[in-house]
């Protein structure tokens, strides 16, 4: 039995009291996240269910029952309060894929601060940018990633407390810098559950845009419905479910999905610590006997270019069921997926601002490869003309996607930039920054985004902050940054620049202008290409016309140049 049943069916008597009802929430109630996720399932008599089974390098392996991160939770969550931290604080989670990192989510959620996950690959200025913008009281954080949290404290007046989850007695403390162990901590059994309700703000996620800095994305703890409800009828988690979700919590999926979804589900899920290789993710599904999961289709494309030999030598019969988000899933990865596990993966699209699935697949609808599939239940969404913001009502014709506002899992503002979200509005609806059209069934095709946004290997880049490192560096006198197409990641980040007078470029320049940028982007923002240029194209205006070498860099048309400085 698939968990939606039929799709028909439910959209046509479909209300979010559905979710209400299964979660025994009443409009008003207190609603928490942290208590939802290990407190509720406990009391449904599943405390010695495996809730988490961790495998990090080197073998290390744990496992957590519910019972176990319930405690956790509660014991993390009063350190934190011991410590002062009260309801909406931001304390931001600075962590690699350990334990620590998910059931610390749980303990500040518990106590109604607002947890800040940010992906631990960030570079100290990244961490700086987003750390400053929320006001963060504090950080929790690993030995490894300390010396980048000491670099730029002395510019975070707000950041008090600087959490050690391993810390090693040996080595000296700095000012703020508090360790602590849940190992040798006492669990606290029962602890006082911040009373928090459907408007409390509950997740704080940070996402590119076009211009300007990271936008916050504020989540409240009513968005556990829509990521309850999803996850059931789309990832179709059922009770004895294994699941795996790939995505790192630094990302909107790793928490939606990798957290919340399954864990108020009361479903078991396994998360490995480690980089990609094909043969190591094939191992670890034959090892936990993973039912369901959720990735990516960069990651399906390197699973395809690592070939179908390796698949033939381990068994991968557990998995029933597959599904994908971050970027388009191409149709050939969908019949690949079909010819060598037996089962298509189903694509899902939404957003860190939607913080839960929009428009998907479903277990048990007609599938065409390519689509993204049809609206969830509840969720109205559209293509509108690009002009007149009004539906497009004509199959095939491209236009914006966007969304009656309203849904559960909806952000409620952008942190500290108002502005910017009212943007996101228009004629009453809410603009999601893509463009697709509609077929005949009303399925969904993906087109590409409305913005200069860069989406390389399913990681949302700004090509504002690429433009805006490079600008820093003593050579360079302009900057562009576009997509350029790729094999497996399907976008990546190339530069384009001129230079300043006396400065010539060659290998050296580029190398030094590498390593320059290296230390203030993420690793997954960095071009894999620098050009050289004359001078870059511009508006009369002088606006630098990115679009113009996006064409260049996908061999397109150029289109309406007549703008163009020096036509
Ligand atoms: O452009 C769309 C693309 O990723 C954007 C959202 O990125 P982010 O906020 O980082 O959240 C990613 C995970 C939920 C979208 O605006 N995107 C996401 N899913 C798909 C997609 N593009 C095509 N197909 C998808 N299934």
């Amino acid at each position: 039995m698939i968990n939606i049943g039929s799709y028909d069916e439910r959209i046509k008597n479909f209300s979010w009291e559905i979710a209400e009802k299964e979660l025994e929430y009443k409009k008003g109630d207190i609603i928490n996240i942290g208590w939802y996720c290990s407190d509720r399932i406990c009391e449904m008599g599943k405390s010695e269910k495996i809730a988490l089974y961790y495998e990090g390098f080197g073998d290390k392996e744990k496992s957590y029952t519910f019972n176990d991160i319930r405690l956790a939770g509660n014991t993390i969550g009063t350190f934190l309060r011991d410590q002062g931290i009260v309801a909406e604080d931001r304390v931001c989670l600075f962590m690699d894929r350990i334990p620590e990192l998910y059931l610390s989510f749980l303990g500040v959620l518990k106590i109604g601060a607002i947890v800040q996950p940010l992906f631990s690959a960030f570079g100290d200025e990244s961490l700086l940018v987003r750390l400053e913008n929320a006001q963060t009281r504090a950080i929790i954080t690993q030995r490894k990633h300390l010396s980048k949290i000491r670099k730029i404290i002395d510019r975070l007046p707000s950041l008090e407390y600087i959490i050690i989850v391993d810390h090693n007695p040996a080595k000296e403390l700095k000012e703020k810098e508090i360790p602590f162990s849940l190992k040798n901590s006492t669990p606290v059994e029962e602890m006082e559950i911040y009373p928090t309700t459907a408007e409390s703000p509950s997740v704080l996620h940070y996402t590119s845009g076009t211009t300007g800095q990271p936008k916050g994305v504020r989540h409240v703890h009513y968005s556990l419905i829509s990521q309850y409800l999803t996850t059931k009828w789309v990832l179709d988690l059922q009770d004895d479910d294994i699941y795996w979700c790939t995505a790192d919590p630094g990302w909107v999926t790793g928490t939606s999905y990798g957290i919340i979804g399954p864990w108020s589900l009361g479903i078991t899920q396994c998360v490995l610590d480690s980089g990609f290789s094909a043969e190591a993710w094939y191992k670890f599904i034959e090892k936990y006997k993973i039912t369901m999961w959720y990735s990516a289709p960069t990651a399906i494309r390197s699973l395809m270019k690592a070939g179908d030999e390796v698949i033939k030598r381990i068994d991968l019969k557990s998995l029933r069921h597959l599904a994908s988000v971050g970027e388009p899933l191409n149709a050939e990865a969908v019949i690949w997926s079909e010819k060598v596990f037996g089962l298509p993966f189903l694509d899902t699209y939404w957003q860190t601002e939607t913080g839960s699935m929009m428009i998907t697949n479903y277990p048990g609808m007609k599938i065409k490869p390519g689509s993204m599939g049809k609206s969830f239940p509840g969720i109205t969404g559209v293509v509108l003309d690009a002009k007149t913001y009004e539906p497009i009502t004509e199959p095939g014709k491209v236009g914006l996607i966007a969304f009656k506002p309203g849904w559960p899992a909806m952000m409620t503002t952008y942190w500290n930039n108002e502005e910017k979200y009212k943007e996101k509005f228009v004629n009453g609806w809410y603009l999601a920054g893509d463009r697709a059209y509609l077929d005949t069934e009303g399925y969904f095709w993906f087109i590409g985004r409305d913005d200069d946004v860069i989406n390389t290997g399913g990681h949302l880049v700004s090509p504002f902050e690429v433009e805006s490192a490079l600008l820093e560096h003593e050579a360079i006198s302009e900057s562009a940054v576009v997509a350029k197409p790729d094999e497996v990641n399907m976008e990546v980040v190339k530069a384009f620049i001129t230079l300043k007078p006396g400065y010539e470029f060659d290998d050296d320049t580029e190398l030094n202008i590498m390593n320059f940028i290296r230390k203030k982007l993420s690793p997954l923002a960095m071009p894999q290409e620098i050009e050289f240029m004359e001078s870059l194209p511009k508006t009369r205006s002088g606006k630098i016309m990115r679009r113009i070498l996006h064409a260049k860099e996908w061999g397109e048309e150029i289109g309406d140049t007549s703008t163009l400085e020096d036509d």
